[in-house]
């Protein structure tokens, strides 16, 4: 994290990159908004860094963010850009900032996000803040990433009625959730779920074990059962195929994939992206560079380095298994 005193910003850009989440709409609306608001000029990148590489750039008013803040995805819309990533692809970016005038950036994503933002802050002076923007909740200083309330509350409704269908006719159903190596939202939406088992990457499970639960559940007189797997940690379809042929008892699979990452973003994905877009904005306007705005455990919006932010895994609180395990009954 630097500050960079002298030198007075003029003209921001902003861009959303890699998997979308809900919310990132409400934070680009707060970072336009805000930009306007300190009497910056605010231009939109399309497609992430891929639009910076291959100047697509556009103007961004107040009225460009209207009736943004309650939909999914993003109007920016987003990229995984490949040429991001070698040193001639940003160069290209880099020069697509001078030939605008930009002289601050804002870089709504995850972790690849992030990592994309680090590099352009070695290699120009650009002022460069990092917002979390990602269902998976895996990025370190920030209690919540964007996005990631509105996936649990998403697949906590599919668990609901999965639930239903398992119910009546008592079988043993397998849930798998994103979350890439994180089991953030497997673990929030298996607990609120009332799953009888989450797999989660960060703990270690025994499939065996797992296995001999299930049976155990069943002797016991409990014919339904619903089991959250994190796509981190095993295959949905591994899971069932196990359980089938190590007790007999059949498991129906619902693999959830990106019906995560759409819909109406919840109340508290539109307000965090609101405090945190605008903060994004506040700091790049004092001549802050380098960092990223996160939340922190008493709710306060915080600035952190971004360094901090690309370094290492977020982790799940440690007693989070047990909790689990025994709440399943
Ligand atoms: O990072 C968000 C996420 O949805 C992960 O949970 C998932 O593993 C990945 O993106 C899927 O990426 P793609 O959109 O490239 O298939």
């Amino acid at each position: 994290m630097s500050e960079r005193r002298n030198a007075s910003v003029r003209k921001i850009g902003v861009l959303t990159s890699g998997g979308d989440a809900p919310g990132m709409n409400a934070a680009l609306r707060a970072v336009v908004r805000t930009g306007i608001g300190l009497g910056l000029e605010v231009v939109g990148i399309e497609r992430g860094f891929h639009g910076l590489v291959y100047d697509q750039i556009r103007p961004m008013d107040a009225r460009s963010v209207s009736g943004i803040i309650y939909l999914g995805g993003t109007i920016l819309r987003t990229a995984r850009s490949q040429e991001f990533r070698t040193a001639e692809g940003r160069q290209r970016a880099i020069e697509t900032l001078k030939r605008h005038g930009i002289d601050g950036l804002v870089a709504i994503g995850g972790d690849g996000t992030y990592c994309g933002a680090a590099a352009l802050v070695g290699e120009c002076d650009v002022r460069v803040i990092g917002v979390p923007g990602t269902i998976d909740n895996d990025i370190p200083g920030t209690l919540y990433t964007i996005g990631f309330d509105t996936a649990v509350n998403t697949a906590l409704e599919c668990i609901d009625r999965i639930r239903d269908t398992s119910e009546a006719h008592e079988r043993v159903f397998v849930v798998e959730v994103m979350g890439r190596e994180a089991g953030f939202i497997a673990m929030e939406s298996g607990l609120a779920g009332g799953a009888e088992a989450v797999l989660v990457p960060e703990l270690p499970f025994d499939m065996g074990e797992l296995c001999a639960r299930v049976r155990s559940w069943q002797e016991r007189g409990k014919k339904s059962s619903i089991i959250v797997v994190a796509e981190g940690a095993a295959r949905g379809e591994d899971v069932a195929r196990c359980i089938e042929q190590s007790t007999g008892i059949s498991a129906r699979l619902t693999v959830l994939g990106y019906i995560q990452r759409g819909g109406r973003p919840t109340a508290r994905d539109r307000s965090l992206a609101t405090r945190l877009g605008y903060t994004a904005v506040k700091l790049i306007a004092e001549g802050q560079s380098g960092a990223a705005v996160g939340i922190s455990e008493g709710e306060d919006v915080r600035a952190y380095p971004l360094a901090h932010a690309v370094s290492g895994k977020r982790v799940l609180p440690p007693d989070i298994g047990d909790v689990a395990r025994i709440t399943a009954g």
